[in-house]
C-alpha cells in the first residue's frame, strides 16, 4: 500500500542532472571564493629587523657595546660607527667576544676583531650590518641589510 507521504524514487537521469548541477554550483562557489581571497596576501611580510641604537653620543669613539637581545656588537671608531652581527655564519650560534676577536662556542670557529674568519668551519666572516640615522638623529641598525666589511656610518 503506497501512501501519499511516501516519496517517489528519483529517476537515474534526474539524479545525474541534480548531481551535475550541484557539482557546477560548488565549482563556481569555490572559484568565487578564490577570487574574493585574491587581493589578500597569502604570505605575510617578515617583521622589520630594524632597531634603534640611541643617540650617536652614547657611542664615543674607541668603545664597543653589545646590544642586548639583538646579538649585535656596535663598534665606534674615529671613522664612524659599525654594527657586527654576533651570529656565527656556520650554523647560527652566538659568538662571544674575546681578546683576539670572536669565538664560536659550538664548533670552534674564530674571527678577528673585524669579524674576518680566522678558523673554520664557518664559511665566511661575521656580517656587518647597515647603520643609519633616523629623522630624530638616533642611530638605527638594519639587521636585514648586510654591508661590506669595514663600512662605518659617519656621525
Ligand atoms: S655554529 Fe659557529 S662554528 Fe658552528
Amino acid at each position: 500500500m503506497s501512501g501519499r507521504l511516501e516519496s517517489e524514487p528519483i529517476a537515474r537521469r534526474d539524479f545525474l542532472g541534480l548531481a551535475g548541477l550541484w557539482t557546477t554550483a560548488i565549482a563556481i562557489g569555490g572559484a568565487l571564493l578564490g577570487m574574493v581571497r585574491l587581493p589578500k596576501p597569502s604570505v605575510l611580510p617578515e617583521a622589520s629587523r630594524r632597531f634603534r641604537l640611541g643617540r650617536p653620543d652614547e657611542f664615543p669613539p674607541g668603545t664597543s657595546k653589545v646590544i642586548a637581545g639583538q646579538n649585535v656588537l656596535v663598534v665606534s671608531k674615529p671613522q664612524g660607527i659599525a654594527a657586527l652581527s654576533l651570529v656565527c655564519t656556520h650554523l647560527g650560534c652566538i659568538v662571544s667576544k674575546n681578546e683576539a676577536g670572536f669565538s664560536c662556542p659550538c664548533h670552534g670557529s674564530a674571527f678577528d676583531g673585524d669579524g674576518r674568519i680566522v678558523a673554520g668551519p664557518a664559511p665566511r666572516g661575521l656580517r656587518w650590518l647597515q647603520v643609519s640615522a633616523a629623522v630624530d638623529g638616533r642611530l638605527i641598525v638594519n639587521a636585514g641589510n648586510e654591508v661590506d666589511p669595514g663600512t662605518y656610518y659617519r656621525v
